[in-house]
């Protein structure tokens, strides 16, 4: 039996290169040797209770994006949180095990929380408790391992603790304990450099953006802010349109090529529009075939629905043996034990 893998996303818009550099390419890799679970996770979105709709929209949107880029329905599970009703009701009974203090103390809820104190001016309790839903979607398949961005380490390492605890207070070993695994970009900087690439600081390449909203965008990248001309010698760390041709240039003596000349300046020297240009055709020949492949799905939608639906009734289907191995261990099974005898 291959080992499992569980590993997820939110459904709060399309997805962009900042994904894919540091989950979705490492996702891809996976799904040969592990049998992976791909979690779109619409519980996990109080902070846009207010916006239903376009978590709605996002839902598909998540689902076109992982079938754009190559992952595979029919290797990997596609799998809608909300479809797999086992992922509330093992939230609920982990919640036992996991101390107060022990969730406050989180590094990334805590900054998260922060950060929508200052924009909505209050926290849903529903928001203070995703990490704690994060830890049941990872037990509930039972999963081995977690390919996550840095930022979500506090969530695994809190699952291995609620994992922990759990086997040892019930006596029954029925979680083993997951370990993360870090992608090679962790977090990509977005067109300006100055913060990570999302969807809400504008500063995105989405993974459908067509060609000329690519060369648009790329061309208004920011680059080295002390190099005016090109016989000045520039800076290559640090600087975004590099970080990108990192990320995403298969030719990697090119890349050192450029970096030698941008670095020397000089008469010569390569300037900022042909460091750009180049990473134009290079993002451009990464999303061509992404985008011929939505296409494709955007015009049988039956499948994508599809994919959803037998992605999510494969993992209810695990959840029942977790389930009933938790209801188990916790002695919630009252019916298969029957009516004790009154104390004497
Ligand atoms: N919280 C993760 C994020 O914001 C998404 C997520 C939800 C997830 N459930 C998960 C990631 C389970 C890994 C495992 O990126």
């Amino acid at each position: 039996m291959k080992r499992r893998i569980l590993t997820g996303i939110r459904p709060t818009g399309s997805l962009h290169l900042g994904h894919y550099a540091g989950a979705l390419k490492q996702w891809l890799e996976l799904q040969d040797e592990y049998e992976c679970f791909f979690l779109i996770a619409d519980y996990q979105v109080s902070d846009y209770a207010d916006d239903i709709e376009h978590v709605r929209r996002s839902v598909w949107e998540v689902a076109l994006d992982w079938l754009a880029v190559g992952l595979d329905p029919q290797r990997s599970h596609f799998v809608v949180e909300s479809q797999v009703p086992q992922h509330a009701e093992l939230s609920v009974l982990l919640s036992w095990f996991l101390p107060l203090g022990r969730l406050q103390r989180n590094p990334t809820l805590k900054s998260e929380m922060a950060a929508l104190e200052e924009s909505k001016h209050s926290v849903p309790v529903g928001f203070f408790m995703y990490p704690l839903m994060q830890v049941a979607n990872i037990l509930l398949p039972r999963a081995d391992l977690v390919p996550v961005g840095e930022d979500q380490l506090p969530h695994i390492e809190l699952t291995r603790d609620v994992a922990e605890r759990f086997n040892r207070e019930t006596g029954v070993e029925v979680f083993p304990l997951p370990n993360a695994r870090l992608g090679t970009v962790t977090r990509l900087v977005g067109l300006q450099g100055d913060a990570k690439m999302s969807k809400s600081l504008d500063n995105s390449i989405d993974l459908k953006d067509d060609a000329e909203t690519v060369r648009r965008k790329v061309m208004s990248m920011f680059t080295d802010p002390k190099r005016i001309h090109r016989t000045d010698p520039g800076t290559v760390e640090g600087n975004p349109v590099f970080i990108y041709h990192d990320a995403f240039n298969p030719d990697v003596a090119q890349v050192e090529e450029m970096k030698a000349s941008y670095r020397r300046g000089g008469p010569d020297a390569i300037g900022d529009v042909e460091v750009k240009k180049r990473l134009v055709k290079v993002i451009n020949d990464l999303l061509e075939p992404m985008r011929e492949r939505r296409a494709y799905y955007e015009a049988h939608p039956k499948l994508v629905q599809e994919a959803l639906e037998a992605g999510s009734a494969a993992e209810r289907a695990v959840a029942d043996e977790t389930m009933a191995d938790v209801r188990g261990a916790l002695k919630l099974d009252y019916f298969a034990r029957g009516m004790p005898k009154a104390a004497r």
